[in-house]
């Protein structure tokens, strides 16, 4: 198959692309400057220039292939909006990337029993209702014969890098304290990055018109993180912190997400798509895998962004 990756040199979109590779389809990488095309041809991928912000490249893009899987932009309107238009009336297959955080239940680092499905009639909180309504728009075009498919993975780890715990690992380095909030019971959903990249290939490959998955292996209390992140940097056991206190780390919306629950069903992917997640769990991966190796034991300079993302 002919794949349009949007984002070959993000996190996820890199470990997309070269698992699509291995498992044999043909990738086309967007990328929107110099550098990132330089950086695809160098990664094997076809480089194909475009932007998400531009309908007319993308179109351009999306006509060369079978698939367009979006791994870039989860909140941005125009950019899905322009990739709908683009399989409109063809038997292109739409992947969308969006995230088990349009599950975030606020509870200030306490935890919850409630647990979520692939919910249709779910009702997000407001700061993710924009994400989620675009979820549905992505899945309802399905129903007028558009092959458009829904991933939402949880925390992604991996090779030392992705999102959140990189944030988390920053902070607790300037700050010489690794902090949770509350009794930092909260839970989050996570996966390993070799392994939502197969789920990735699975879903491009054999998911049916109108399909999301939530994409999670296990989980870990916000504690558990925060007690791992003090052990790789070296430092005293990690700390329960106020809301404004993490705030202040973190920002504003980093501190409420990761005081938040967002726990899931990730049966679905496994059962249908007959997904094995493989790969370490995340605190063994934090404490003893990529974590360990890439932040433990150095002093990295904050300023020149010496870390990986
Ligand atoms: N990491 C996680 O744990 C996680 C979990 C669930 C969902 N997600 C979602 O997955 C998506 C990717 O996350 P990530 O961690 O891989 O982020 P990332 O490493 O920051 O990658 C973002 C990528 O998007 C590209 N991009 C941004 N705007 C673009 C545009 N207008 N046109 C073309 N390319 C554009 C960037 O290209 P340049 O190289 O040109 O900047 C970069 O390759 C996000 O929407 C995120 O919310 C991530």
């Amino acid at each position: 198959m002919k794949v349009l990756v949007t984002a070959a040199t993000g996190y996820l979109g890199r470990a997309v692309a070269q698992r699509l590779q291995s498992a044999g389809h043909h990738v086309s990488a967007m990328a929107r400057s110099e550098a990132s095309l330089r950086a695809v041809t160098a990664a094997g991928f076809q480089p194909v220039r475009g932007d998400l912000t531009d309908p007319l490249s993308v179109r351009a893009a999306v006509a060369e292939v079978d698939a367009v899987i979006e791994t870039a932009a989860a909140d941005n309107e125009s950019a899905t909006e322009i990739l709908l238009e683009a399989v409109t009336g063809t038997a292109k297959r739409y992947v969308r990337t969006s995230g088990t955080s349009v599950f975030t239940e606020l509870s200030g680092g306490e935890s919850s029993d409630t647990v979520h499905a692939e919910d249709p009639a779910f009702e997000p909180i407001p700061p993710v209702q924009h994400r989620f309504n675009l979820d549905r728009r992505v899945v309802a075009a399905a129903a007028t014969g558009t092959h458009t498919v829904v991933l939402r993975p949880g925390m992604i780890y991996g090779g030392g890098g992705s999102e959140q715990l990189p944030v988390l690992l920053r902070a607790a380095m300037r700050d010489r304290v690794s902090r949770y909030m509350g009794s930092g019971l909260n839970r989050y959903p996570n996966v390993f990055l070799d392994d939502v990249a197969q789920a990735y290939v699975l879903a491009v490959e054999s998911a049916p018109a109108g399909g999301e998955y939530n994409i999670a292996a296990d989980e870990a209390t916000m504690r558990e993180i925060a007690e791992g992140i003090a052990q790789v940097l070296g430092l005293e056991p990690a700390v329960s912190a106020t809301m404004e206190e993490m705030s202040e780390a973190i920002g504003l919306l980093y501190a409420l997400g990761l005081s938040s629950n967002a726990r899931v069903d990730a049966s679905k992917i496994r059962a249908e798509l007959g997904w094995t997640p493989q790969g370490p769990s995340l605190l063994d991966d934090l404490v003893h895998g990529s974590y360990q190796k890439v932040w433990g034991h150095r002093e990295v300079s904050l300023q020149t962004g010496d870390v990986p993302r």
